[in-house]
């Protein structure tokens, strides 16, 4: 396994694997890898002859400093988990290198998708994504870019940042899976701040996301959020920041099942301090 903090270095070796007719598979984390992120490595593996992994905790997608400075960084641990698991390519940055003095990151509009679920609660924070993003694609120039589903907002904005780089036929994006604990709790880096009461705490989320899949014939959206709200709060160490029925590709609110062909359940909670989120598709 290779390791580069240079952009330059990294785009030089891909130019390279490139030209050699090898395909590029590449896989963007913020490091503190868990294996939800190692089934994304896997996965890359199977579908290109190369991975390559980012781990950068990019502060521009942070809209809460203390929220940054609490972001778990693991570096060593994460390395050897990439070895084992038998990524190509590891680049770990310095936030400089990502964004060099002087230099105009860019910027790209995600609309209405910007505005809703995790937009209107962390302003900022996909325009953050979609530099990052565009600055890791650009560098990388890879066959593929695999995502996890448990951010599923963060997939549909991606592949709005691919159409808009007018990439999208040229990187294939894969959504993969949200992996889970045995309890059901999607597995996330930031599942690491809390504890063992927590995280069985936090799994009465999926058991709630279950449950809307299970029984929404029966009422509107509007009734099985205020029920699921209630559920999860009823339980005491649970806030609810959002918990809502949206389109599956623009993630709109609906108001009526038939409002959308395709509709998804997302929410987000807060346990001990720390910011989970979870989906799944209604329908
Ligand atoms: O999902 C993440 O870990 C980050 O948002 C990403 C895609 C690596 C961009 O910083």
């Amino acid at each position: 396994m290779y390791l580069f903090q240079q952009a330059a270095s990294l785009s030089r070796t891909l130019r390279a694997a490139r030209q050699n007719q090898l395909s590029i598979g590449f896989v963007p984390t913020m490091g503190a890898l868990h294996e939800g992120h190692l089934d994304l490595i896997r996965q890359a593996k199977k579908q290109y002859d190369r991975v390559i992994c980012s781990i950068f905790v990019n502060p521009a997608q942070f809209n809460d400093p203390a929220d940054l400075a609490k972001y778990p960084r693991t570096l060593e641990k994460d390395l050897e988990a990439l070895a084992l698991t038998g990524a190509d390519y590891v680049y770990f940055p310095e936030v400089s290198d990502v964004y060099p003095p002087n230099s105009q990151p860019e910027k790209y509009p995600f609309g209405a998708l910007e505005t809703v679920l995790e937009g209107a609660h962390r302003p900022g924070h996909f325009e953050g994504v979609g530099m990052v993003v565009a600055r890791l694609l650009r560098i990388t120039v890879p066959n593929g870019l695999l995502l996890g589903e448990k951010d599923y907002q963060q997939c549909m904005v991606l592949q709005s940042l691919l159409k808009q780089m007018q990439w999208e036929q040229k990187v294939a994006l894969h959504i993969c899976p949200t992996r889970r604990e045995s309890n059901g709790l999607a597995m996330s880096s930031r599942n690491q701040r809390l504890t063992e009461a927590g995280k069985k705490q936090a799994a009465l989320l999926y058991e709630i996301i279950k449950s809307c899949q299970e029984r929404y014939l029966q009422f509107s959206p509007d009734q099985l959020s205020d029920w699921a709200i209630h559920s999860l709060e009823a339980q005491g160490n649970i806030r609810v920041e959002y918990f809502s029925f949206a389109d599956a590709q623009h993630l709109q609110p609906v108001q009526h099942w038939n409002e959308s062909p395709a509709v998804r359940v997302l929410a987000a909670v807060w346990v001990e301090d720390v910011r989970l989120i979870d989906n799944a598709l209604l329908f």
